[in-house]
């Protein structure tokens, strides 16, 4: 089992997009996954057909100790993929997370109580929130390896430095195993010029650290959030439902 989290501390690079869509692209390959949803917009949650009741146990709970994993984890619309979701709860809770004694190991302490439940997963994706928050500090703490979604446009690239200086300090302060998988390009379009200008510059100054395979630019991936689904199961066969495939297989390959 190993746990990956979809990091960057830019809005809205597709982080909760790629961590969803590969998922689900996993599961079709015969995987098992557990999604842990860290971001307090909830949009992971509702992106795999999860829609909560204000009774409901959340991750909130699960940070803060008061809940098992048995009390949090529901199952999404794929039998194989499971999900601990979260909700607005999530942002109310952060003060008392940073009041907590190691509050950056919450998360990790809170898996390691589980690591029955969780042994029976092939992977754990954890989908980050925008910024550098102490819940996104608990996600790459916990996690053996990060992914970076990186939008193909000048501003995402000048901002990827400051989330790869990131994931070395968390490294070399919090946590000596935290690798980095890859650098995921999103919203590629060849038709346009800083497309193939950002994938040239990301290679020339990354290298093989940026994946081999990107995400293309397809609406369907905007549609499908609304309707629970992955791409898969909402538009089969769209250019993105390729692309996810073929990033499942290199994440695969470059865990080994
Ligand atoms: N390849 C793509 N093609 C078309 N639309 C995309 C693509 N990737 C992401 N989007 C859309 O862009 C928006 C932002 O994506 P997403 O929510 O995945 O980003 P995020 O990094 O998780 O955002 P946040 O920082 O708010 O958590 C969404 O509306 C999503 O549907
Ligand atoms: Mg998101």
């Amino acid at each position: 089992m190993k746990i990956i989290a979809f990091s960057n501390q830019k809005g809205g690079t597709g982080k909760t997009t790629a961590c969803v869509n590969t998922a689900a692209a996993l599961v079709k390959e015969g995987e098992r996954v557990l999604l842990l949803d860290l971001d307090p917009q909830g949009n992971a949650t509702v992106s795999v057909g999860v829609h909560l009741k204000p009774e409901d146990l959340t991750m909130a709970e699960f940070l803060l100790n008061n809940a098992r994993i048995e009390d949090v984890m529901v199952d999404s619309y794929l039998s194989d993929l499971s999900i601990i979701p979260s909700d607005t709860t999530l942002a109310h809770i952060e003060v008392e997370l940073i009041s907590r004694s190691k509050s950056q190991f919450l998360l990790k302490k809170a898996l390691e109580k589980s690591k029955d439940v969780l042994n029976s997963f092939d992977f754990v994706f954890i989908d980050c929130p925008p910024s550098l928050s102490i819940l996104t500090v608990n996600g790459l703490c916990a996690s053996d390896f990060v992914i970076i979604p990186v939008l193909c446009d000048y501003l995402s690239l000048e901002g990827l430095s400051h989330i790869i200086d990131t994931v070395r300090e968390i490294k070399s302060k919090l946590n000596p195993s935290l690798e980095i998988l890859g650098v995921l390009p999103n919203m590629i379009d060849r038709r346009l010029r800083i497309t193939e200008e950002s994938i040239v510059l990301l290679k020339k100054e990354f290298g093989n650290i940026v994946f081999r395979q990107g995400i293309s630019t397809c609406s369907r991936l905007r549609e499908a959030p609304s309707f629970g689904k992955a791409i898969f199961d909402y538009a089969k066969g769209s250019s993105a439902s390729d692309d996810f495939l073929t990033v499942a297989k290199e994440i695969k390959r470059r865990i080994k």
